[in-house]
Order: structure tokens, then C-alpha cells, then sequence
């Protein structure tokens, strides 16, 4: 494992994407990937699946302080008492008495004021009921506009090598703050990428090992990658024995723009 340092922090490269794991395939997915060596695991209210994740977790052995868990508060309960009664809803669910970040999941959607929802998890950080405090799918624009009311730790963005995210990256490492890269297989589809393939070839990787390797390679970015069967939780486990030239980080960084 790999970790990107944030804000004198260290937080593992690489994380389990929970979304569409549900009931029992969950929380078996997150034992066997703990198991494996994650250390790192993405969930979200909305996914409606924290109850397994946290059974997963528990079943795993790894104790609490090893691990890094991520959960996001859905856009319909970004008033205060929604943000500090769904979180502590999380924490009953996931059998934990903190998360390390607790995110924004989108943008505001109603009248509730950005610094009403940040400051209401700020209460939950005085507490100890969270770590750190992030964002997800926000503009730079917005970020900054966050950063007024809470110390962002993150902005969890969709980030894989046909999507260009360089404006956030830029942002990233001038605020100090870990761009998490969601859908960092682009669902999969990286896979039939004949630049991805060959540059895999020369490495004995996969099309997808590169995607994630091109990722965790990049200042300030961990990927949370989706995966289901123990083939692909072991896959793309495997990304930290080689390393991509400064030239082949290039030619993939060039697919967004093709
Ligand atoms: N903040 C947000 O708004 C937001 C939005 C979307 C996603 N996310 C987060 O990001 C995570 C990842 O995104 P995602 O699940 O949408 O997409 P993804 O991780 O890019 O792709 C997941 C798909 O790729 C397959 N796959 C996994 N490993 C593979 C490998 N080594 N080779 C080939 N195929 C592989 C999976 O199959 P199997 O399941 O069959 O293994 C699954 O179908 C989510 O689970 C969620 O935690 C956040």
C-alpha cells in the first residue's frame, strides 16, 4: 500500500468503492478486501448500505484504528439536526464511533446554506464523531466558497484517464486536500482502451491496474475502485510493484483529450 500525506495526515492510495454492493455480497466484499489489505473503504448514506459495510468490517478482525472509512450525508439532509441525526444514524450503522471523513455527497441542492450544513459537521468533528471534513462532485469555485466554513480534507470527484480533472488537481495540491477519484475505471470501460492495454503489456498489468497506477502515481490522489468478485478486489490491490514512466503518465493523461 501506497498513502498520500494530507495535511500531515496519511491516508491510503487506494480505497473499496461500495456503490451497488449490497446485502450480503457487501459485506462479505469488504471482509475479503480487508482481508486482502485494503485499508481504505467509501460508502455513502445514499448507497443504503452502511450496515453491511460495517458488518464486513467487524467480521474482517482489523481493528477500528487501522482503518479509514469514508461515509457522505445525501443532499436532503443538509439542514443541521438532518446532518448531526443521519451521521450519528452512519455511526450506529457502520458499528463505529467515528468516521475519518464525512463528506457533502453533492452540491446543495435546496436553500440551505453551504455554512449551515459545514457547520453542523463541524460539531460533529468537536465531538469526535468525525476526522475531517470533505466534499464531493464541488467546482473549485465552491470549494473555496466551503473552505470559508470547514477545513476541507477532500473533494471525492469523478477522475479516471478520459476525464480531465486538472483544475481540482491544481486546487488540490495548493490547498493541501486528497482529490479521491471515484469511478476511477470509468465503470470498467478502461479496460478495452488499447493505449491502456499496451501500456500494461509492458508491464505484465492490466488495462485497469494501469488506470489505477496512473492515479495513486499523481500527487494528492487516492482511487476508490468498485469491485464485487475476488479477482477484481485482488487486481487492484496490485498496483504498487511497478511504476509508469514520466512518459507513459503523459500519453494517458492525453486520453481525455483525444
Ligand atoms: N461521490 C460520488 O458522487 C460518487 C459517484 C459514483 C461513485 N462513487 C464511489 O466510487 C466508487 C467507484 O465507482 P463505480 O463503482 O461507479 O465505478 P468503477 O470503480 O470505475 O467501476 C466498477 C466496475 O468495474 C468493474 N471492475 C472492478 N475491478 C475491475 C478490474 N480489475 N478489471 C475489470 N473490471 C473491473 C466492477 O466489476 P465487479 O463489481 O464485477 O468486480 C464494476 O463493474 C463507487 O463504488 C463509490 O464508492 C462516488
Amino acid at each position: 500500500m501506497e498513502y498520500q500525506t494530507i495535511k500531515g495526515e496519511k491516508v491510503p492510495s487506494l480505497g473499496l468503492g461500495t456503490y451497488r454492493l449490497t446485502g450480503e455480497t457487501c459485506a462479505q466484499a469488504v471482509e475479503q478486501a480487508i482481508g486482502m489489505g485494503y485499508r481504505h473503504i467509501d460508502t455513502a448514506q445514499m448507497y443504503g448500505n452502511e450496515a453491511e459495510v460495517g458488518r464486513g468490517m467487524a467480521a474482517s478482525g482489523v481493528g477500528r484504528e487501522d482503518l479509514f472509512i469514508t461515509t457522505k450525508i445525501w443532499t436532503s439532509d443538509f439542514a443541521h439536526d438532518r446532518v448531526i441525526r443521519t451521521t450519528r444514524e452512519s455511526l450506529e450503522k457502520l458499528g463505529t464511533d467515528r468516521v475519518n471523513l464525512l463528506l457533502m455527497h453533492w452540491p446543495p441542492r435546496n436553500s440551505t446554506p453551504l455554512g449551515e450544513t459545514l457547520g453542523a459537521m463541524r460539531e460533529l468533528q468537536d465531538d469526535g464523531a468525525v476526522r475531517h471534513i470533505g466534499v464531493s462532485n464541488f467546482s473549485t469555485s465552491l470549494v473555496e466558497e466551503a473552505a470559508e466554513h470547514a477545513e476541507i480534507f477532500c473533494n471525492q470527484v469523478e477522475y479516471h484517464p478520459f476525464r480531465d480533472q486538472s483544475g481540482i488537481l491544481d486546487q488540490a495540491r495548493a490547498m493541501d486536500y486528497l482529490l479521491t477519484a471515484y469511478q476511477p475505471l470509468s465503470r470498467g470501460s478502461v479496460e478495452d482502451d488499447a493505449t491502456l492495454r499496451e501500456i500494461g503489456e509492458a508491464h505484465g498489468k492490466t488495462a485497469a491496474q494501469v488506470a489505477l497506477r496512473w492515479l495513486v502515481q499523481q500527487e494528492k490522489v487516492s482511487a476508490i475502485p468498485k469491485a464485487s468478485s475476488e479477482d477484481h478486489l485482488r487486481a487492484n490491490l496490485d498496483v504498487f510493484d511497478f511504476e509508469l514512466s514520466a512518459d507513459e503518465m503523459e500519453r494517458i493523461s492525453g486520453l481525455s483529450r483525444r
